[in-house]
């Protein structure tokens, strides 16, 4: 494709280190549909011919179908997915092959594939979303009064519902949904025409291929439009942060399956056996999913640091932008979808979350709050004689409503038998009415409204 200047061909070792055929194959549907809409304005701008036009358009056709067929070769020789397509698409129609590549660059030409697979892929990732959004509002709706332990530190601090849990992770969702679109709208923007780096002095009309591949205009700057990579950055970030969620999620799964806790019957289908231990079930999806999401940030920072150092425009270490970008999509893929698997297969073991809310001194914050609302006792004073009550639980063992009118009141004479309806964990549950707190009707109300949001009704 560059043979004319050189002596001699490449080394073996240049043509390996040069060859991004291996994994840009992945952007051959993008390839031929931004081909064919150049060639489209080519003809419509009086640059090519119509029947040579034609010829161009059946031969990607073909070559298309080849690859739909048989898959891409891949010829280091050929170096990319550009050059391969664009040498077979030569074999089938002959030298008028030539005429395709008129008033464009590998270089715009890459920048252009890449943001329409980086689109399709926000496209698949945020329906992907929008599976496990409808899943934890479908089981927060089901538990939208089963009560479990709250955690801060991992200790228990107060009782929540398991519904209001699950609904902090479609709230997650939702605003990855939202960076998702966000990097979307910024990317919608087609470097076509840009050329190598400078623009072109053929009378192109840059608005007619925008218009075709569905962005919404043309990219401003020519040497911007080739080395910018902002979007895939974007996209990267938008993942991570994905990632980072689903991540937390998985290590809720582990820690509730986990014999000591068992709050969670964990789906067969998203679990593993022991080779040697006859009685495991390992939550080895939930674990892959948190270890995904090191690698998904991983991605991210490879493509910062590739980027961090590059003058204008386009240097080849962008052809490294890449492999992390679709090992990021396809990790998160695969996340999103165990997660919904086990958001939806779940067996919630409601009787032991209730267990546990009871066993942590959970309401001894309602202990406090009681005696703020009903003795005019000040907070801090409420909290120092809600610890003393609490100690003392603890020295019998018992709950905080088990201990004795007459063992309350001897820590505090203010205290009355009222307080016990306070010290319920339905009662607390059922008094956290602030605007997204855990009560049922709020958790109801943030469902419904989600359902909404989802077109779920
Ligand atoms: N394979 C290259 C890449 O992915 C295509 C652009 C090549 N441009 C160039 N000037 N060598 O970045």
């Amino acid at each position: 494709m560059w043979g004319g200047r050189f002596a001699e061909g490449p080394s073996a070792i240049m043509r390996e280190i040069n060859a991004s055929i291996p994994f840009d194959k992945a952007l051959w549907r993008q390839d031929v549909v931004a081909s064919k809409a150049h060639v489209a304005m080519l003809v419509a701008c009086g640059i090519v011919a119509d029947g040579d036009a034609k010829a161009i358009v059946e031969g990607l056709d073909k070559v298309a179908a080849e690859y739909e067929a048989s898959g891409v070769p891949e010829d280091w020789d050929l170096e990319d997915i550009h050059m391969t397509t664009e040498a077979r698409l030569a074999e089938l129609i002959g030298p008028v092959a030539g005429r395709l590549h008129t008033a464009r660059s590998r270089n715009d030409q890459v920048a252009t594939d890449f943001r329409l697979w980086v689109r399709d892929a926000i496209d698949q990732l945020v329906a992907g979303l929008g599976g496990l959004q409808r899943a934890l509002v479908a089981r927060a709706n089901e538990h939208a009064e089963s009560i479990m332990p709250g955690f801060t530190h991992l200790q228990t601090a107060q009782p929540v519902t398991l519904g209001h849990h699950l609904m902090a992770y479609y709230e997650m969702a939702a605003r990855d949904v939202s960076r998702f679109a966000d990097a979307r709208a910024r990317l919608n923007r087609c470097p076509l025409g840009s050329a190598a780096l400078a623009g072109t002095g053929f009378p192109i009309d840059r608005e007619m291929t925008a218009q075709a591949l569905g962005f919404d205009g043309p990219t401003d700057n020519s040497l911007d439009a080739v080395s910018d990579r902002d979007f895939a950055l974007d996209f990267l970030a938008a993942a991570s942060a994905c990632a980072l969620h689903l991540s937390r999620l998985a290590e809720e799964f582990v820690i509730w399956a986990s014999q000591p806790f068992g709050f969670v019957r964990l789906p067969d289908a998203l679990s593993t056996g022991s080779s040697i231990m006859p009685q495991k079930k390992n939550p080895d999806a939930a674990e892959l999913v948190r270890g995904h999401a090191g690698r998904i940030v991983g991605c991210q920072v490879s493509l910062m640091v590739t980027m961090k150092g590059l003058p204008l425009a386009y240097s080849k270490d962008m052809q490294d932008d890449k492999p992390p970008v679709f090992e990021a999509a396809g990790l998160l893929q695969l996340c999103i979808a165990a997660m919904t698997g086990m958001v939806e297969g779940a067996t919630f073991r409601t009787e032991r979350m209730r267990e546990a809310a009871e066993l942590g001194y959970a309401t001894a914050t309602d202990l406090a709050d009681w005696l703020v609302r009903a003795a005019d006792v000040p907070f801090r004073e409420a909290h120092h004689i809600t610890g003393a009550a609490v100690k003392l639980a603890e020295q019998r063992g018992v709950a905080l409503d088990a201990l004795a009118l007459d063992d309350l009141q001897a820590i505090d004479a203010r205290i009355d038998e009222r307080v016990y309806k306070a010290l319920n964990v339905e009662a607390s549950v059922a008094a956290r009415k602030s605007h997204g707190g855990t009560a049922p009707d709020e958790v109801r109300a943030r469902v419904a409204e989600a359902r909404m949001a989802l077109g779920m009704d």
